[in-house]
């Protein structure tokens, strides 16, 4: 079951987005595959965060998320995100961004990007976490070629899916 599983997912070969946040004066921002388009009215765009992840433990504490949506040549950015972790550096650095609703930094180099609200979140024991969005401001750049998860999928996660941070939350150290 799981390798046709596998198979079938890999098959619709999704395009890839970064997914931006930021809460107090932090920020983060991860290489994103598990994304979509999830009611026409009201508009919402949900989108699934690894427990594993630095940004999904700041998306907890944040009221907005920025989602980027990557043409073909933005490989290298994609590495940028999707391959280091926010527990280790700031990803922020040397990148030009502007601050979007709630804080949450929009990236200059990608000119297709939402700005969203977090709504919801459902966390149904599995490895991601689905969080449900309102869109509050769009841009589209023009047309673009998606980046696609066949062209990123050699890279290597600053988090593996199984990892877990401890304490959990920063909020739960203090
Ligand atoms: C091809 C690819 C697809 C990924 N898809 C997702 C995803 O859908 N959701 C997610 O939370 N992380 C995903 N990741 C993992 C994060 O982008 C990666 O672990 C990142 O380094 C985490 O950074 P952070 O700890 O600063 O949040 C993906 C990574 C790659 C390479």
């Amino acid at each position: 079951m799981s390798e046709q599983f596998s198979r079938l997912v890999s098959c619709a070969d999704p395009a890839m987005v970064i997914v931006t946040t930021a809460a107090g004066n932090e920020r983060g921002g991860c290489l994103v595959g598990f994304h979509a388009q999830s009611s026409i009215e009201p508009e919402r765009y949900s989108l699934w965060l690894s427990k594993a992840n630095h940004t999904y433990r700041l998306a907890l504490r944040a009221s907005h998320l920025a989602i980027h949506f990557l043409a073909d040549d933005d490989i290298d950015l994609a590495a940028h995100f999707g391959t280091l972790t926010g527990d280790d550096v700031d990803k922020f650095q040397g990148v030009a961004f502007d601050a979007g609703a709630g804080g949450v930094p929009v990236l200059r180099q990608i000119p297709n990007w939402l700005v969203t609200r977090k709504v919801a979140l459902l966390d149904e024991g599995g490895d991601h976490v689905c969080i449900s969005t309102e869109p509050v401001e769009a841009h589209a750049g023009g047309g673009y070629r998606p980046l696609r998860l066949s062209m990123v999928d050699h890279l290597q996660p600053g988090h593996g899916n199984e990892e877990r941070h401890d304490p959990p939350t920063e909020r739960a150290a203090s």
